[in-house]
Protein backbone atom coordinates (compact mmCIF):
# COMPACT_ATOMS: atom_id res chain seq x y z
CA UNK A 1 0.00 0.00 0.00
CA UNK A 2 3.16 2.87 0.59
CA UNK A 3 4.54 1.89 -3.00
CA UNK A 4 0.52 2.55 -3.98
CA UNK A 5 0.32 5.63 -1.95
CA UNK A 6 3.74 7.33 -3.02
CA UNK A 7 2.85 6.63 -7.21
CA UNK A 8 -0.55 7.53 -7.26
CA UNK A 9 0.79 11.21 -5.21
CA UNK A 10 2.94 11.39 -8.08
CA UNK A 11 0.43 10.85 -11.03
CA UNK A 12 -0.58 15.29 -11.21
CA UNK A 13 -2.92 13.62 -14.52
CA UNK A 14 -5.09 10.75 -15.34
CA UNK A 15 -2.47 9.91 -18.24
CA UNK A 16 0.44 9.58 -15.37
CA UNK A 17 -2.38 7.76 -13.09
CA UNK A 18 -3.13 4.96 -15.95
CA UNK A 19 0.50 4.58 -16.84
CA UNK A 20 1.35 3.87 -12.93
CA UNK A 21 -1.01 1.78 -12.47
CA UNK A 22 0.28 0.05 -15.99
CA UNK A 23 3.66 -0.14 -14.18
CA UNK A 24 2.56 -1.34 -10.55
CA UNK A 25 3.78 -4.82 -10.09
CA UNK A 26 2.46 -5.37 -6.52
CA UNK A 27 -1.26 -6.49 -7.11
CA UNK A 28 -1.38 -10.23 -7.95
CA UNK A 29 -4.58 -9.91 -9.77
CA UNK A 30 -2.65 -8.00 -12.64
CA UNK A 31 -0.83 -11.46 -13.02
CA UNK A 32 -3.91 -13.33 -14.18
CA UNK A 33 -5.48 -10.11 -16.52
CA UNK A 34 -5.27 -9.55 -20.36
CA UNK A 35 -6.04 -6.15 -19.82
CA UNK A 36 -5.92 -3.41 -17.52
CA UNK A 37 -9.59 -1.32 -17.23
CA UNK A 38 -8.43 2.10 -16.18
CA UNK A 39 -11.59 4.02 -17.43
CA UNK A 40 -14.53 4.87 -19.81
CA UNK A 41 -16.32 8.18 -20.57
CA UNK A 42 -16.02 11.75 -20.22
CA UNK A 43 -13.31 12.88 -17.52
CA UNK A 44 -15.37 16.13 -17.25
CA UNK A 45 -18.02 14.41 -16.18
CA UNK A 46 -19.55 15.75 -13.36
CA UNK A 47 -20.37 12.18 -11.97
CA UNK A 48 -18.31 9.17 -11.56
CA UNK A 49 -19.27 5.85 -11.44
CA UNK A 50 -17.46 3.58 -9.12
CA UNK A 51 -17.94 -0.46 -10.01
CA UNK A 52 -16.28 -3.65 -8.62
CA UNK A 53 -13.70 -4.96 -11.55
CA UNK A 54 -13.75 -5.83 -15.14
CA UNK A 55 -15.22 -9.26 -16.06
CA UNK A 56 -14.39 -11.49 -19.03
CA UNK A 57 -15.89 -8.69 -21.48
CA UNK A 58 -14.06 -6.11 -20.20
CA UNK A 59 -10.95 -7.58 -19.42
CA UNK A 60 -10.93 -8.75 -23.49
CA UNK A 61 -11.56 -4.86 -24.39
CA UNK A 62 -10.09 -3.39 -22.00
CA UNK A 63 -12.76 -0.98 -21.14
CA UNK A 64 -15.02 -1.16 -18.30
CA UNK A 65 -18.63 -2.01 -18.28
CA UNK A 66 -19.08 -3.20 -21.46
CA UNK A 67 -20.38 -6.86 -21.07
CA UNK A 68 -24.30 -7.37 -20.15
CA UNK A 69 -23.98 -5.64 -17.35
CA UNK A 70 -22.74 -2.43 -18.81
CA UNK A 71 -25.37 -2.52 -21.62
CA UNK A 72 -28.01 -2.42 -18.33
CA UNK A 73 -26.41 0.61 -16.86
CA UNK A 74 -25.62 1.95 -19.96
CA UNK A 75 -29.74 1.83 -20.89
CA UNK A 76 -30.77 2.38 -16.92
CA UNK A 77 -28.21 6.17 -17.14
CA UNK A 78 -30.07 6.86 -20.80
CA UNK A 79 -33.31 6.74 -18.76
CA UNK A 80 -32.18 9.53 -16.78
CA UNK A 81 -30.64 11.62 -19.34
CA UNK A 82 -27.13 10.09 -18.81
CA UNK A 83 -24.02 8.90 -21.27
CA UNK A 84 -20.73 8.01 -20.79
CA UNK A 85 -20.18 8.90 -24.31
CA UNK A 86 -21.45 12.53 -24.21
CA UNK A 87 -19.05 15.47 -24.61
CA UNK A 88 -21.20 17.50 -22.59
CA UNK A 89 -19.91 17.64 -18.91
CA UNK A 90 -23.69 17.75 -17.57
CA UNK A 91 -25.33 15.07 -18.94
CA UNK A 92 -21.97 12.65 -19.10
CA UNK A 93 -20.56 10.33 -16.66
CA UNK A 94 -16.74 8.78 -15.85
CA UNK A 95 -16.50 4.98 -14.99
CA UNK A 96 -14.00 3.11 -13.42
CA UNK A 97 -13.62 0.25 -10.82
CA UNK A 98 -11.80 -0.28 -7.67
CA UNK A 99 -9.62 -2.44 -9.51
CA UNK A 100 -8.15 -2.15 -12.45
CA UNK A 101 -7.69 -5.96 -13.44
CA UNK A 102 -10.08 -9.10 -13.28
CA UNK A 103 -9.98 -11.28 -10.27
CA UNK A 104 -9.63 -15.53 -11.29
CA UNK A 105 -13.67 -16.56 -12.01
CA UNK A 106 -14.72 -13.54 -11.64
CA UNK A 107 -14.82 -13.85 -7.87
CA UNK A 108 -15.02 -10.67 -5.42
CA UNK A 109 -11.79 -8.74 -4.65
CA UNK A 110 -10.30 -9.89 -1.40
CA UNK A 111 -10.24 -6.90 1.20
CA UNK A 112 -6.22 -7.23 1.08
CA UNK A 113 -6.50 -6.04 -2.80
CA UNK A 114 -8.94 -3.23 -2.16
CA UNK A 115 -7.23 -1.82 0.39
CA UNK A 116 -3.66 -2.17 -2.66
CA UNK A 117 -5.54 -0.30 -4.79
CA UNK A 118 -6.90 2.45 -2.51
CA UNK A 119 -4.76 5.25 -3.30
CA UNK A 120 -4.88 4.75 -6.92
CA UNK A 121 -8.91 5.05 -6.23
CA UNK A 122 -8.91 7.53 -4.21
CA UNK A 123 -6.19 9.70 -6.92
CA UNK A 124 -8.50 9.17 -9.50
CA UNK A 125 -11.23 10.56 -8.07
CA UNK A 126 -9.15 13.75 -6.70
CA UNK A 127 -7.75 14.28 -10.70
CA UNK A 128 -11.74 13.75 -12.02
CA UNK A 129 -12.81 15.92 -9.72
CA UNK A 130 -16.54 14.82 -10.28
CA UNK A 131 -19.42 16.86 -8.25
CA UNK A 132 -20.75 13.40 -7.51
CA UNK A 133 -19.97 9.75 -6.79
CA UNK A 134 -21.89 6.53 -7.61
CA UNK A 135 -20.33 3.36 -5.82
CA UNK A 136 -21.70 0.35 -7.39
CA UNK A 137 -22.11 -2.83 -5.06
CA UNK A 138 -20.24 -3.47 -2.34
CA UNK A 139 -16.86 -3.29 -3.18
CA UNK A 140 -17.20 0.14 -4.30
CA UNK A 141 -18.45 0.97 -1.03
CA UNK A 142 -15.87 -1.05 0.55
CA UNK A 143 -13.61 1.26 -1.20
CA UNK A 144 -15.00 4.13 -0.90
CA UNK A 145 -16.90 3.98 2.58
CA UNK A 146 -14.94 1.32 4.27
CA UNK A 147 -18.43 -0.27 4.69
CA UNK A 148 -20.75 -2.90 3.64
CA UNK A 149 -24.02 -3.51 3.31
CA UNK A 150 -25.42 -2.58 0.04
CA UNK A 151 -29.30 -3.23 0.79
CA UNK A 152 -28.55 -1.06 4.31
CA UNK A 153 -26.48 1.54 2.66
CA UNK A 154 -28.18 2.39 -0.86
CA UNK A 155 -30.88 5.14 -1.19
CA UNK A 156 -28.78 7.61 0.91
CA UNK A 157 -26.15 10.18 -0.20
CA UNK A 158 -23.27 9.17 2.09
CA UNK A 159 -19.39 11.25 1.92
CA UNK A 160 -16.66 9.58 -0.26
CA UNK A 161 -13.56 11.30 -1.36
CA UNK A 162 -14.71 14.39 0.20
CA UNK A 163 -18.02 14.63 -1.73
CA UNK A 164 -21.53 13.26 -2.02
CA UNK A 165 -21.49 9.59 -3.16
CA UNK A 166 -24.60 7.95 -3.77
CA UNK A 167 -24.35 3.75 -3.10
CA UNK A 168 -26.62 1.56 -4.88
CA UNK A 169 -27.25 -2.17 -6.04
CA UNK A 170 -24.59 -3.55 -8.92
CA UNK A 171 -25.85 -3.47 -12.43
CA UNK A 172 -25.06 -7.56 -12.24
CA UNK A 173 -27.52 -7.96 -8.90
CA UNK A 174 -30.03 -6.49 -11.51
CA UNK A 175 -29.69 -9.15 -14.07
CA UNK A 176 -29.83 -12.16 -11.58
CA UNK A 177 -32.26 -9.95 -9.41
CA UNK A 178 -34.59 -7.87 -12.11
CA UNK A 179 -36.89 -6.91 -9.50
CA UNK A 180 -34.30 -4.54 -7.98
CA UNK A 181 -34.32 -2.63 -10.84
CA UNK A 182 -36.83 -0.77 -9.21
CA UNK A 183 -34.59 0.37 -5.91
CA UNK A 184 -31.92 1.62 -8.47
CA UNK A 185 -34.42 3.48 -10.56
CA UNK A 186 -35.25 5.44 -7.33
CA UNK A 187 -31.02 5.63 -6.88
CA UNK A 188 -30.96 7.02 -10.10
CA UNK A 189 -33.57 9.50 -9.51
CA UNK A 190 -32.49 11.02 -6.67
CA UNK A 191 -29.06 11.56 -8.26
CA UNK A 192 -30.94 12.88 -11.25
CA UNK A 193 -32.87 15.46 -8.48
CA UNK A 194 -29.22 16.20 -6.97
CA UNK A 195 -27.52 17.12 -10.50
CA UNK A 196 -30.39 19.26 -11.31
CA UNK A 197 -30.02 20.86 -8.10
CA UNK A 198 -26.16 21.66 -8.67
N1 LIG B 1 -18.62 -5.28 -13.31
C1 LIG B 1 -17.86 -4.31 -12.75
O1 LIG B 1 -17.90 -4.07 -11.56
N2 LIG B 1 -17.09 -3.60 -13.55
C2 LIG B 1 -17.03 -3.80 -14.86
O2 LIG B 1 -16.28 -3.09 -15.50
C3 LIG B 1 -17.83 -4.81 -15.42
C4 LIG B 1 -18.62 -5.55 -14.62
Amino acid sequence: VAVARALAARAKTLEDLREAILGFEHCPLKLGARNTVFCDGNPKARVMLIGEAPGKDEDAQGKPFVGRAGQLLDRMLAAVGLDRASPDPATAVYITNVMPWRPPGNREPETSEIAMMGPFLARHVELVDPDLIVLMGNTACAAALNARGITRLRGSWAQAFGRPAMPTLHPANLLRTPINKRLVWADLLELRAKLNAL
